[in-house]
C-alpha cells in the first residue's frame, strides 16, 4: 500500500532511527554515526553502525542493513504496514487507514490491551480478602511488599469467570480473550472461562513494557506447579527472557541466568538485579542472541540436579559460539538460588556474592565434569580422560587459553606438557581442516550464484563503474541540496547497474515533484531486498567533504568508463575475468 508523502514526512520528523534501535542495542557515538553490537548475529565486537543522518543501519559483520522500518519489521516480526503502524504509535500519529490489511496487527494490539488489563486485575485481587492466602504465601516466601509491586505479582481468583466477566465489561470479546489465552473455550458450548484459577500470577513483560503473558504458580502441591500462557500471537516463550526489562539496565556487562521466576525475584530483591530466567524451557538460540545484545558475560546458575546440569551443558554450547564469557555458579546442597539466599537469612546476599565471585569459567566446569566421570587411578581411564580433555581444549579459539589448560592438565596428571600439547594440536588441525572445507564449500556455492542478484548480468564486469555509481547514489541521497541541481541534467543511462539506474530515475521523479528522498521516503516502493541493498550503499560510502565537486568527479568517471567499455569491449570480458575480479574483491573484504 502506498503511504502519503505527508504522512511519511511527519513520521520521519518525529522518529529518530537511533532512538528506535537504541531500545534494543546499546549505541555509542563513533565518528558521524553510532556503533553497537549487532542484534542480528552474535556479535562480540561492535560492528553494527547506525547513521541518524541518513536513517540507515548496516552491520559490517553479517551485512544486514536497512532503514528504521526494516529494523522494526525484523525485530518485532512485523510486515511493512505493521511496522509503519508500530512506529506511528510511538510517534503519536494515526496511520491513514484503508482497512482490511491490518487485522493481525489489530488483534495483537487487542491482546496486549487485554493482558495489561488482566495484569491490573490480578494485582487488585491480591489485596482482597480472597487474595489474602496468596499474599501470605508470598510473604512466607520472604518477598517484601515492594518486590511484589515491582514485579507486578497478582492473584487469579478461584471462580472461573471473574477475569472473563471483568474483561467483557471492559469491552473485550470472548474470542479475543481466547486468543490471548486468558480464557479457555468451553467444551460444552458454554461461555469461555478463566485459564488461571487460584494461582499466584507472574506477568511476563517485554522490553517495550508490554504484557506478553503470564506464569501462574499453584500454592499447593497439585500439578502443574506452574501454568504458563501458551503460544499466542504476541507470546513466544523461546524469544523472551523473564525480567530482562529490568536486568538489561543493571547488567553492566554481566547477566545471571537462572531457571525459575522465583529465583529471579529473590535475586533481584537481594540486589542482583541482573538476573533473568528462560521461561521454563531449555535455552534457545534466539534467547542466546538476545542475551548477547545486553552483556559480555553470562553466569549460568541452574539447579544442581541432573536436568539442571543438562540444561547448563546445552546453554554453554549455544552461548559460547556467540563470543560470550561464560561462568558457572553451582549452588551447594542442591538448593536453587532462591532457597540458598533464604536459608542464610540476612547473610544471604553476601553469601551469594561469594558464590558469584568464585564461580569458575565454563572450561573449568566442563573439565571438572569430565574428570568426575573417570577413575584416574586406572591407567586406561587416565588415557581416556586425557584424550577427551585434549579434544575439549582444542575447541577453544584462544591460543593463550589453550596453553593455560594444557599446562594445568599436564601438572595435574603428571604428564609431559609437550605430549599433551601435541595431542591438542592434532585435534585442532582436524577441526580447522573441517572448518576450511566448510568455508570452501560456501565460497563455491556463492560463486555459482549470480553475484549481484538485483543488477544486470553486466554488473560484475564493471566494478569501478558499480562502485562509482554507488558513491554517486549515496552522495545524492545524503546531500539533497546538491542533488536537486544535478539530478535534472543527469542521464539515467549513465548507470550500467540496473538497480542504480532505477534509483536514479526514482530520485529524479521525486525531485521533480518536490518530494524528499531519504530512504524511509522511498522504502514503500522498494522491495525488502532493495531497501537493504540501498541501506548498505548509504552505510558503506563515506561522507564527502565537498559533495558538489565529488559529484562532478563521479559523473566524469562514469562517462569515462562508458566510453572505455563500449559494447564490443564489454562483450569480450569472459567469465574468467569476472571470476578473477570477484575473487580479488572477496579477498580484499576479508
Ligand atoms: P518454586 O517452587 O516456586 O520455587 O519454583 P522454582 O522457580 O524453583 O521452579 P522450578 O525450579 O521448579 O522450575 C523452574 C521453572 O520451570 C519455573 O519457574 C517455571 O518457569 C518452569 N516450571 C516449573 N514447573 C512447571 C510446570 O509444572 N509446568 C510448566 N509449564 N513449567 C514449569
Ligand atoms: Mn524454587
Amino acid at each position: 500500500m502506498a503511504i502519503s508523502e505527508d504522512f511519511k514526512r511527519e513520521l520521519k520528523r518525529r522518529i529518530n532511527i537511533a532512538d528506535i534501535i537504541g531500545q534494543y542495542v546499546t549505541l555509542k557515538k563513533s565518528g558521524r554515526g553510532l556503533m553497537g553490537k549487532c542484534p542480528f548475529h552474535g556479535d562480540d565486537t561492535p560492528s553494527f553502525s547506525v547513521s541518524p543522518e541518513l536513517g540507515v543501519y548496516h552491520c559490517f559483520g553479517c551485512n544486514e542493513s536497512g532503514d528504521t522500518i526494516r529494523f522494526v519489521e525484523q525485530m518485532e516480526h512485523l510486515d511493512y504496514m505493521e511496522a509503519i503502524r508500530w512506529l506511528a504509535q510511538k510517534a503519536g500519529l494515526n496511520v491513514p487507514e484503508n482497512d482490511g490489511d491490518n487485522r493481525s496487527y489489530r488483534l495483537r494490539q487487542r491482546i496486549f490491551e487485554a493482558n495489561r488489563e488482566a495484569a491490573r486485575f490480578y494485582v487488585q485481587q491480591l489485596y482482597t480478602p480472597e487474595g489474602k492466602e496468596a499474599l501470605d504465601y508470598l510473604t512466607k516466601r520472604h518477598l517484601l511488599p515492594k518486590t511484589i509491586t515491582h514485579f507486578g505479582l497478582g492473584y487469579s481468583p478461584k471462580s472461573r469467570f471473574e477475569l472473563v466477566n471483568h474483561l467483557k465489561n471492559k469491552g473485550f470479546s470472548g474470542t479475543e480473550l481466547i486468543q490471548a489465552n486468558l480464557a479457555n473455550e468451553s467444551q460444552w458450548g458454554g461461555k469461555p472461562y478463566d485459564r488461571f484459577s487460584d494461582r499466584i500470577m507472574f506477568p511476563i513483560i517485554d522490553l517495550q513494557r508490554r504484557v506478553l503473558g503470564f506464569g501462574g504458580r499453584i500454592m499447593s502441591d497439585l500439578k502443574p506447579k506452574y501454568l504458563n500462557t501458551a503460544e499466542t500471537p504476541v507470546f513466544n516463550k523461546s524469544e523472551n527472557l523473564y525480567a530482562l526489562q529490568f536486568a538489561k539496565n543493571k547488567a553492566n556487562g554481566q547477566l545471571i541466568l537462572v531457571e525459575g521466576y522465583m529465583d529471579v525475584i529473590a535475586l533481584h530483591q537481594a540486589g542482583f538485579e541482573n538476573a533473568v530466567a528462560t521461561l521454563g524451557t531449555a535455552m534457545t538460540k534466539e534467547q542466546a542472541v538476545i542475551i548477547s545484545r545486553h552483556c559480555t558475560e553470562v553466569v549460568i546458575c541452574y539447579d544442581a540436579d541432573e536436568a539442571g546440569q543438562r540444561a547448563t551443558a546445552r546453554a554453554i554450547g549455544i552461548l559460547r559460539p556467540l563470543g560470550l564469557n561464560i561462568r558457572i555458579l553451582t549452588v551447594p546442597n542442591g538448593k536453587d538460588p532462591d532457597e540458598f539466599i533464604k536459608s542464610h537469612g540476612e547473610q544471604g546476599p553476601a553469601r551469594f556474592r561469594m558464590l558469584l565471585n568464585k564461580s569458575g569459567n565454563d572450561v573449568d566446569y566442563r573439565l571438572n565434569k569430565l574428570r568426575s566421570s573417570y577413575q584416574l587411578d586406572i591407567t586406561q581411564q587416565r588415557v581416556d580422560f586425557l584424550t577427551e580433555a585434549c579434544q575439549l581444549i582444542a575447541t577453544l579459539d584462544n591460543s593463550i587459553e589453550r596453553d593455560i589448560y594444557t599446562s594445568r592438565l599436564a601438572e595435574e596428571l603428571s604428564v609431559d606438557k609437550p605430549a599433551i600439547k601435541q595431542q591438542v594440536e592434532k585435534y585442532l588441525h582436524i577441526r580447522q581442516r573441517k572448518n576450511d572445507r566448510q568455508a570452501q564449500r560456501t565460497i563455491q556455492r556463492s560463486l555459482t550464484v549470480p553475484p549481484l542478484p538485483l543488477g544486470t548480468a553486466q554488473d560484475g564486469y564493471h566494478l569501478r563503474t558499480a562502485n562509482t555509481e554507488e558513491a554517486l547514489i549515496a552522495l545524492l541521497i545524503g546531500n539533497p541540496d546538491v542533488a536537486v541541481t544535478i539530478l535534472p541534467t543527469l542521464s539515467p543511462d549513465l548507470f550500467v547497474t540496473s538497480f542504480h539506474k532505477m534509483l536514479c530515475e526514482m530520485l529524479q521523479k521525486r525531485a521533480a515533484q518536490g518530494y524528499d528522498f531519504a530512504i524511509s521516503d522511498m522504502s514503500d516502493t522498494l522491495s525488502e531486498q532493495e531497501v537493504s541493498r540501498l541501506a548498505k550503499i548509504l552505510s558503506t560510502h563515506p561522507y564527502e567533504e565537498d559533495p558538489a565537486s565529488a559529484a562532478k568527479e563521479y559523473i566524469s568517471v562514469l562517462q569515462e568508463e562508458a566510453e572505455r567499455l563500449s559494447p564490443q569491449k564489454a562483450a569480450s570480458a569472459d567469465d574468467d575475468t569476472l571470476l578473477k575480479e570477484m575473487r580479488k574483491l572477496r579477498s580484499k573484504k576479508q
